[in-house]
């Protein structure tokens, strides 16, 4: 099988989208835009490695957006697309790969599927995602129309492209030697050097991200594409038992006494994978990690949560929220609320105001009262594309 990387440039300015942050950075739907590109890339088994190129002004706001991706360490890209998709090669050169796929940051709706076809379609040489046009397309000068286009020989075209490595670093050094330095796109480039460049079909979701009205009409599709709102309920309950610490929402907090279980009996993550499931309707936590089944003794359950989300992203949904209540008479929970959300919201990749834990104890009445236990409620709001499966 061919060794296939990226290159996702990200070093723009984007002026034309406006606002404080470069567009990259920015919220989509509770996650910066980079980082969608980019998981696109990590989380598809066909691709192995992924090489972001950023702007020297952005290391911080990259380091923000894409803590614990697995990418390569970014380089710092140039004044032109064109140099910054350079960048991006000449980084990757020392890993070999046999073909690139190159994209742009500021498409973060780019599917699985469209990779995949891509790399089909890289098999066979270069080639890029197009779109045939509805719209009528005319040349103008000087505000007057001088000619109007075939429209049934032209194509829209996205990214990601796909090129032979070793052809497309040689292109770039030849552009670069030649002086030029502003080719739009890397198929500009490539035919430029003499390449033949074919398409393949692309995806009209996968826009560029291009002005301020890109972003409100991405998130009105986006809000009518992920209108099955559902909200999912969770409980659970843990003895306590021997030990000197509690798991509760993924943080270790040191108590006389430990919970029983078969896991790490982190009774908080237990309640917010039944809310999950609860919401996507598929089963619940003891259907899909049988107690009884050895390979889950003293597991950690952040593993049981990043399933459930993974199950989430599997049907093209979000979470939207997660809300948790610890009963409890002790350990006290407030000085580790704050531990918990950051936790819960690095597992389930959400933003941290998309993570709630509250506590309360019960007044004493009741198996919590007695401190015999603590008992978790959750509920989840997950937001789904409307077809059915
Ligand atoms: N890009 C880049 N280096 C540059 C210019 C652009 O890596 N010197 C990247 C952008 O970050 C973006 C992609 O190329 O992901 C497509 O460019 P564009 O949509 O034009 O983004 P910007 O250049 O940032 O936006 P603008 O042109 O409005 O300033
Ligand atoms: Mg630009």
């Amino acid at each position: 099988m061919a060794f296939v990387a990226a290159v996702v440039v990200a070093a723009g300015r984007g002026e034309r989208a406006g606002g404080e942050l470069p567009k990259q950075y920015r919220l989509f739907a509770g996650k910066p835009v980079i980082r969608a590109a980019l998981e696109a890339f990590t989380g598809h088994a066909g691709v192995r490695l992924v090489q972001p190129v950023i702007h020297g002004d952005d290391v911080a706001h990259f380091r923000a957006a894409t803590g614990a991706l697995h990418t390569l360490d970014p380089v710092i890209g140039g004044p032109t697309r064109q140099l910054s998709v350079a960048a991006g090669l000449e980084a990757l050169l020392s890993h070999r790969p046999d073909v690139v796929l190159v994209h742009d940051a500021a498409r973060p709706f780019v599917s699985a599927v469209l990779i995949t076809r891509a790399i089909e379609a890289g098999a066979r040489g270069a080639a890029v995602p197009a779109l045939a046009l509805s719209d009528t397309i005319k040349a103008v000068a000087d505000g007057r129309i001088v000619a109007t286009l075939d429209r049934d020989r032209l194509r829209a075209v996205q990214t990601p492209q796909v090129f032979d490595f070793a052809a497309l670093i040689a292109a770039h050094r030849s552009a670069a030697a030649a002086g030029r330095h502003d080719f739009p796109d890397d198929a500009a480039l490539a035919e430029w050097a003499g390449m033949t460049v074919s398409v393949f079909e692309g995806e009209e979701s996968n826009i560029k991200l291009t002005t301020a009205d890109d972003f409100a009409r991405a998130e009105a599709w986006q809000s009518a594409r992920l209108g099955d709102i559902r909200v999912g309920a969770g409980y659970d309950v843990h003895a306590f038992g021997e030990g000197d610490h509690v798991m509760l929402g993924g943080v270790r907090i040191p108590h006389a006494r430990g919970l029983a279980g078969h896991s790490d009996a982190d009774a908080a993550l237990h309640a917010l994978v039944d809310a999950i499931l609860g919401a996507l309707a598929e089963g619940d936590i003891g259907a899909h990690f049988p107690p009884g089944d050895p390979q889950w003794r003293s597991a950690s359950s952040d593993r049981f949560l990043r399933f459930a989300v993974e199950r989430v992203h599997a049907r093209g949904g979000l979470i939207a929220h997660l809300d948790l209540t610890l009963v409890c008479e002790a350990p006290r929970i407030a000085p580790h609320r704050e531990a918990m959300r950051a936790r819960i919201a690095e597992i389930a990749d959400l933003a941290l105001d998309c993570v709630a834990v509250k506590a309360t104890t019960s007044e004493r009445l009741g198996f919590t009262g007695r401190g015999e236990g603590i008992a978790a409620y959750a509920t989840a709001t997950v937001r789904l594309p409307w077809s059915r499966p």
